[in-house]
């Protein structure tokens, strides 16, 4: 491979610099998240707004591909940092291909998924591998930079459910549990506490939007506060 095959997300380039407005979904499985990221794109669309929907991890062909590995639940284990990586491989190249260039044009990116699920899944779930949360969380950062060159969204909504009830959605959709939904809820309480204390330490970015209510409750809630948002941008 040649050096000008391969591209790599310039440092120090957070969306603060960028034209565009990037919105995250984050929560644990069964939480809402893709449900309400289709709401809020057609909301934000239907406010006059070009919007870019993509999800993590995913959202590209080789991130698709990275995608599969991760979820594969024919995969019994990996090792940890193995695992954080492929997260990040597909972040790195989600950003550089789709994400950066929808922020550098001055759409509204919304996410389903980012950074805080890295954090909260694989720093909090995981209890990082065997290392301390608070370090796991900071490897986890600095890995991401690389990944993303700081790009990391400017509003972040956290639908907050018991993951007993998130699962019973999947249950009742007739949907069968991934890879890291196989580890039951002991490890999903672990990793919405993780999403709780990242939004309490990040109140203006993290807004915690209680997610049992109906579908268009929470959909107005959510469109409400992004369009908010972006006017007083
Ligand atoms: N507010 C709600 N009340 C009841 N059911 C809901 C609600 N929101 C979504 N659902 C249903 O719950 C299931 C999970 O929703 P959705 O796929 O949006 O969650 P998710 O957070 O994206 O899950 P995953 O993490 O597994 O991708 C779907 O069958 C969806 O139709
Ligand atoms: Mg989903």
């Amino acid at each position: 491979m040649t050096t000008d095959s391969v591209s790599f997300n310039a440092v120090n380039q957070s969306t603060g610099q960028l034209p565009g407005t990037f919105i995250t979904l984050e929560g644990v499985d069964g939480s809402g998240k893709s449900t309400q990221a289709a709401a809020l794109s057609v909301a934000l669309k239907n406010a006059g707004f070009s919007v870019l929907l993509s999800r993590e991890p995913g959202g590209t062909p080789v991130a698709e591909q990275i995608r599969d590995i991760l979820l594969d639940r024919e995969i019994e284990s990996m090792a940890w940092s193995t695992e954080v990586l492929l997260y990040l491989a597909s972040r790195a190249e989600h950003v550089s291909t789709l994400l950066r260039p929808a922020l550098e044009r001055g759409e509204v990116v919304v996410c389903d998924r980012f950074l805080d699920s890295t954090l909260a899944y694989q720093a909090f779930g995981r209890e990082g591998g065997g290392v301390r949360v608070i370090e796991a969380m900071d490897a986890i950062r600095r890995a991401n930079d690389l990944a993303t060159g700081g790009l990391g969204p400017e509003l972040t909504f956290l639908l907050d459910l018991d993951p007993s009830e998130g699962l019973n959605r999947a249950v009742i959709a007739g949907r069968s549990p991934d890879r890291l939904e196989g580890e039951g809820t002991v490890f999903l309480d672990r990793v919405r506490d993780g999403f709780l204390a990242l939004a309490e330490a990040e109140p203006d970015r993290i807004h915690v939007i209680p997610a049992g209510g109906t579908v268009t409750d929470i959909s107005e809630e959510i469109a409400r506060r992004a369009l908010s948002y972006l006017q007083r941008k």
